[in-house]
Protein backbone atom coordinates (compact mmCIF):
# COMPACT_ATOMS: atom_id res chain seq x y z
CA UNK A 1 0.00 0.00 0.00
CA UNK A 2 1.44 3.32 -0.79
CA UNK A 3 1.82 5.63 1.80
CA UNK A 4 -1.32 8.62 1.98
CA UNK A 5 -0.74 12.08 1.42
CA UNK A 6 -3.78 14.09 3.51
CA UNK A 7 -5.25 17.02 1.94
CA UNK A 8 -6.25 19.99 4.02
CA UNK A 9 -9.72 18.56 4.14
CA UNK A 10 -8.57 15.55 5.72
CA UNK A 11 -6.69 16.94 7.80
CA UNK A 12 -9.18 18.96 9.62
CA UNK A 13 -10.75 16.14 9.85
CA UNK A 14 -7.45 13.78 11.92
CA UNK A 15 -7.32 17.01 13.87
CA UNK A 16 -10.86 16.66 15.32
CA UNK A 17 -10.20 12.76 15.59
CA UNK A 18 -6.94 13.79 17.67
CA UNK A 19 -8.49 17.02 19.60
CA UNK A 20 -11.31 13.96 20.50
CA UNK A 21 -9.61 11.01 21.89
CA UNK A 22 -7.02 13.19 23.78
CA UNK A 23 -9.87 14.39 25.38
CA UNK A 24 -10.85 10.49 26.19
CA UNK A 25 -7.55 10.15 27.34
CA UNK A 26 -7.12 12.86 29.73
CA UNK A 27 -10.60 11.85 31.27
CA UNK A 28 -9.73 8.52 31.46
CA UNK A 29 -6.63 9.54 33.49
CA UNK A 30 -8.18 11.45 36.39
CA UNK A 31 -11.04 8.54 36.63
CA UNK A 32 -8.32 5.43 37.00
CA UNK A 33 -8.23 4.33 40.66
CA UNK A 34 -6.73 1.53 42.65
CA UNK A 35 -10.03 -1.23 42.89
CA UNK A 36 -11.34 -0.49 39.45
CA UNK A 37 -11.48 -2.97 36.53
CA UNK A 38 -10.38 -3.06 33.62
CA UNK A 39 -13.33 -3.62 32.22
CA UNK A 40 -14.56 -0.44 33.90
CA UNK A 41 -11.95 1.76 32.36
CA UNK A 42 -12.96 0.35 28.77
CA UNK A 43 -16.80 0.67 29.66
CA UNK A 44 -15.90 4.24 30.40
CA UNK A 45 -13.49 4.88 27.25
CA UNK A 46 -16.23 3.75 25.16
CA UNK A 47 -18.72 5.64 26.86
CA UNK A 48 -16.74 8.70 26.25
CA UNK A 49 -15.88 7.87 22.92
CA UNK A 50 -19.50 7.54 21.89
CA UNK A 51 -20.38 10.99 23.51
CA UNK A 52 -18.43 12.73 21.14
CA UNK A 53 -20.16 11.54 18.35
CA UNK A 54 -17.03 8.99 17.82
CA UNK A 55 -16.69 5.15 17.05
CA UNK A 56 -14.13 2.96 19.06
CA UNK A 57 -12.33 1.99 16.06
CA UNK A 58 -10.34 -0.56 18.07
CA UNK A 59 -13.93 -2.53 18.69
CA UNK A 60 -14.04 -5.53 16.40
CA UNK A 61 -10.56 -5.14 14.51
CA UNK A 62 -9.61 -8.21 13.77
CA UNK A 63 -12.01 -9.59 16.45
CA UNK A 64 -10.39 -7.49 18.75
CA UNK A 65 -13.44 -7.38 21.45
CA UNK A 66 -13.23 -3.94 23.38
CA UNK A 67 -12.70 -0.13 22.64
CA UNK A 68 -10.04 -0.20 24.51
CA UNK A 69 -6.58 -1.76 25.16
CA UNK A 70 -5.80 -2.16 29.10
CA UNK A 71 -2.20 -3.83 29.52
CA UNK A 72 -0.91 -4.09 33.18
CA UNK A 73 2.56 -4.25 34.60
CA UNK A 74 4.08 -7.01 31.93
CA UNK A 75 1.28 -7.05 29.30
CA UNK A 76 2.75 -4.50 26.28
CA UNK A 77 -0.30 -4.18 24.72
CA UNK A 78 -3.36 -5.11 23.38
CA UNK A 79 -4.35 -6.43 26.91
CA UNK A 80 -8.10 -7.26 27.00
CA UNK A 81 -10.35 -5.45 29.82
CA UNK A 82 -12.44 -7.63 31.95
CA UNK A 83 -13.82 -7.44 35.19
CA UNK A 84 -11.85 -9.97 37.41
CA UNK A 85 -8.75 -7.75 36.68
CA UNK A 86 -8.37 -5.53 39.54
CA UNK A 87 -6.01 -2.64 39.15
CA UNK A 88 -3.72 -2.26 42.34
CA UNK A 89 -1.96 0.27 44.15
CA UNK A 90 1.49 0.06 42.43
CA UNK A 91 0.51 -1.31 39.34
CA UNK A 92 1.41 0.74 36.12
CA UNK A 93 -1.37 0.68 33.49
CA UNK A 94 -1.10 1.55 29.55
CA UNK A 95 -4.57 2.44 28.24
CA UNK A 96 -4.69 2.68 24.00
CA UNK A 97 -7.63 3.92 21.98
CA UNK A 98 -8.30 4.89 18.88
CA UNK A 99 -11.41 7.01 17.83
CA UNK A 100 -12.85 7.10 14.19
CA UNK A 101 -14.37 10.42 13.17
CA UNK A 102 -16.16 10.95 10.18
CA UNK A 103 -14.02 8.02 8.90
CA UNK A 104 -10.73 9.43 9.78
CA UNK A 105 -9.00 7.86 12.86
CA UNK A 106 -6.88 8.70 15.51
CA UNK A 107 -5.09 6.17 17.91
CA UNK A 108 -2.90 7.32 20.96
CA UNK A 109 -1.60 5.61 23.93
CA UNK A 110 -0.26 6.44 27.76
CA UNK A 111 1.19 4.50 30.46
CA UNK A 112 -0.01 5.47 34.30
CA UNK A 113 1.05 4.32 37.60
CA UNK A 114 -2.01 3.61 39.74
CA UNK A 115 -1.48 5.13 43.72
CA UNK A 116 2.43 5.07 44.40
CA UNK A 117 4.35 3.02 42.00
CA UNK A 118 8.32 2.45 42.34
CA UNK A 119 10.70 5.27 41.15
CA UNK A 120 12.05 2.19 38.66
CA UNK A 121 8.23 2.33 37.51
CA UNK A 122 7.94 5.82 37.53
CA UNK A 123 11.40 6.05 35.26
CA UNK A 124 10.63 3.56 32.76
CA UNK A 125 7.58 5.20 31.93
CA UNK A 126 8.90 8.68 31.81
CA UNK A 127 11.78 7.41 29.73
CA UNK A 128 9.31 5.62 26.97
CA UNK A 129 7.27 9.49 26.96
CA UNK A 130 10.99 11.27 26.54
CA UNK A 131 11.70 8.41 23.52
CA UNK A 132 8.84 9.40 21.76
CA UNK A 133 9.78 13.53 21.79
CA UNK A 134 13.34 12.10 20.70
CA UNK A 135 11.84 10.18 17.32
CA UNK A 136 9.66 13.51 16.86
CA UNK A 137 12.61 15.74 16.45
CA UNK A 138 13.36 13.94 12.93
CA UNK A 139 9.42 13.55 11.81
CA UNK A 140 9.57 16.52 9.17
CA UNK A 141 9.71 16.61 5.65
CA UNK A 142 12.80 15.79 3.84
CA UNK A 143 14.07 13.54 6.94
CA UNK A 144 14.05 9.47 6.47
CA UNK A 145 11.38 7.68 8.49
CA UNK A 146 14.07 5.52 10.09
CA UNK A 147 15.62 8.78 11.71
CA UNK A 148 12.52 8.76 13.70
CA UNK A 149 12.58 4.83 14.31
CA UNK A 150 16.59 5.48 15.59
CA UNK A 151 16.38 7.80 17.70
CA UNK A 152 13.59 6.52 19.86
CA UNK A 153 15.82 2.92 20.42
CA UNK A 154 18.74 4.92 20.98
CA UNK A 155 17.62 7.11 24.17
CA UNK A 156 15.58 3.92 25.55
CA UNK A 157 18.39 1.52 24.56
CA UNK A 158 20.73 4.49 26.83
CA UNK A 159 18.64 3.46 29.68
CA UNK A 160 19.27 -0.19 29.69
CA UNK A 161 16.03 -0.94 28.43
CA UNK A 162 14.09 -3.15 25.79
CA UNK A 163 12.99 -1.70 22.90
CA UNK A 164 9.83 -4.01 21.80
CA UNK A 165 10.71 -5.22 17.91
CA UNK A 166 7.52 -7.14 17.24
CA UNK A 167 5.50 -4.47 16.95
CA UNK A 168 5.74 -1.36 15.75
CA UNK A 169 3.71 2.37 14.81
CA UNK A 170 2.05 3.27 11.41
CA UNK A 171 0.68 5.03 9.21
CA UNK A 172 -3.07 6.14 10.11
CA UNK A 173 -6.04 7.79 8.09
CA UNK A 174 -9.15 6.56 6.28
CA UNK A 175 -7.20 2.95 8.17
CA UNK A 176 -5.97 2.16 11.50
CA UNK A 177 -3.15 0.64 10.14
CA UNK A 178 -1.60 2.33 6.77
CA UNK A 179 1.73 2.53 5.40
CA UNK A 180 4.47 2.70 6.22
CA UNK A 181 5.44 0.90 9.47
CA UNK A 182 7.56 2.57 12.31
CA UNK A 183 9.94 0.58 14.07
CA UNK A 184 11.36 1.48 16.94
CA UNK A 185 14.70 0.57 17.04
CA UNK A 186 18.24 1.76 14.44
CA UNK A 187 17.13 -0.04 11.42
CA UNK A 188 20.38 -0.72 8.71
CA UNK A 189 18.36 1.52 5.79
CA UNK A 190 16.81 5.05 5.55
CA UNK A 191 13.40 3.98 5.02
CA UNK A 192 11.14 6.13 2.77
CA UNK A 193 11.53 10.06 2.68
CA UNK A 194 9.07 11.91 4.58
CA UNK A 195 6.67 14.33 3.30
CA UNK A 196 4.45 16.88 4.44
CA UNK A 197 0.61 15.63 4.85
CA UNK A 198 1.66 12.05 5.80
CA UNK A 199 0.13 11.34 9.38
CA UNK A 200 1.93 8.55 11.48
CA UNK A 201 0.93 7.00 14.57
CA UNK A 202 4.34 6.77 16.50
CA UNK A 203 4.18 4.16 19.52
CA UNK A 204 7.36 3.14 21.82
CA UNK A 205 6.69 0.20 23.41
CA UNK A 206 10.06 -0.35 26.47
CA UNK A 207 10.43 -3.04 28.32
CA UNK A 208 12.42 -2.54 31.58
CA UNK A 209 14.42 -5.79 30.31
CA UNK A 210 14.51 -7.48 27.49
CA UNK A 211 13.13 -6.56 24.60
CA UNK A 212 11.70 -10.02 23.96
CA UNK A 213 7.76 -10.31 24.03
CA UNK A 214 5.34 -13.02 23.68
CA UNK A 215 1.48 -14.00 22.91
CA UNK A 216 -1.00 -15.01 25.12
CA UNK A 217 -3.20 -17.71 24.82
CA UNK A 218 -6.32 -15.34 24.20
CA UNK A 219 -4.24 -14.57 21.26
CA UNK A 220 -4.14 -10.85 21.47
CA UNK A 221 -2.32 -9.61 24.86
CA UNK A 222 1.32 -9.43 24.49
CA UNK A 223 3.85 -9.64 27.94
CA UNK A 224 7.08 -9.21 27.94
CA UNK A 225 8.85 -12.65 28.09
CA UNK A 226 10.78 -12.34 31.31
CA UNK A 227 7.44 -10.24 32.82
CA UNK A 228 9.65 -7.02 33.63
CA UNK A 229 7.47 -3.91 33.53
CA UNK A 230 6.41 -2.32 29.94
CA UNK A 231 5.57 1.08 29.04
CA UNK A 232 4.11 2.66 25.93
CA UNK A 233 3.33 5.91 24.32
CA UNK A 234 1.68 7.06 21.23
CA UNK A 235 0.68 9.69 19.50
CA UNK A 236 -0.65 10.37 15.96
CA UNK A 237 1.45 13.04 14.56
CA UNK A 238 0.86 15.07 11.15
CA UNK A 239 4.30 15.52 9.33
CA UNK A 240 4.78 19.29 8.10
CA UNK A 241 7.42 21.11 6.32
CA UNK A 242 8.50 22.78 9.70
CA UNK A 243 7.44 20.93 13.08
CA UNK A 244 5.64 17.75 13.62
CA UNK A 245 2.10 18.49 15.04
CA UNK A 246 0.90 16.23 17.12
CA UNK A 247 -2.69 15.56 16.78
CA UNK A 248 -3.41 13.64 19.81
CA UNK A 249 -1.79 15.87 21.99
CA UNK A 250 -2.44 19.86 22.10
CA UNK A 251 -2.06 20.63 25.98
CA UNK A 252 -0.69 19.56 29.53
CA UNK A 253 -1.43 15.48 30.28
CA UNK A 254 -2.95 15.30 33.57
CA UNK A 255 -0.12 14.28 35.17
CA UNK A 256 1.64 17.30 34.71
CA UNK A 257 -1.21 19.72 35.71
N1 LIG B 1 -2.99 1.12 18.83
C1 LIG B 1 -2.92 -0.25 18.45
C2 LIG B 1 -1.93 -0.39 17.38
O1 LIG B 1 -1.67 0.51 16.68
C3 LIG B 1 -4.19 -0.78 17.93
C4 LIG B 1 -4.69 -1.89 18.68
S1 LIG B 1 -5.30 -3.06 17.62
C5 LIG B 1 -6.62 -3.67 18.43
O2 LIG B 1 -1.38 -1.44 17.22
F1 LIG B 1 -7.08 -4.59 17.75
F2 LIG B 1 -6.28 -4.01 19.62
F3 LIG B 1 -7.51 -2.76 18.48
CO1 LIG C 1 -1.11 2.41 17.00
Amino acid sequence: MPITIKSSREIELMKEAGRILEKVHNELAVALRPGMSTLDIDRLGEELIRSYGCIPSFLDYNGYPASICVSVNDEVVHGIPTADRILQEGDIVSLDAGVIYKGYHSDAARTYGIGEISAEAQKLIKVTRESFFEGIKYAKEGNHLFDISAAIGRYAEGYGYGVVRDLCGHGIGTNLHESPEIPNYVMNRKGVKLKAGMTLAIEPMINMGGYEVDWMDDDWTVVSRDHSLSAHYENTVLITESEPVLLTLSGPEPFEK
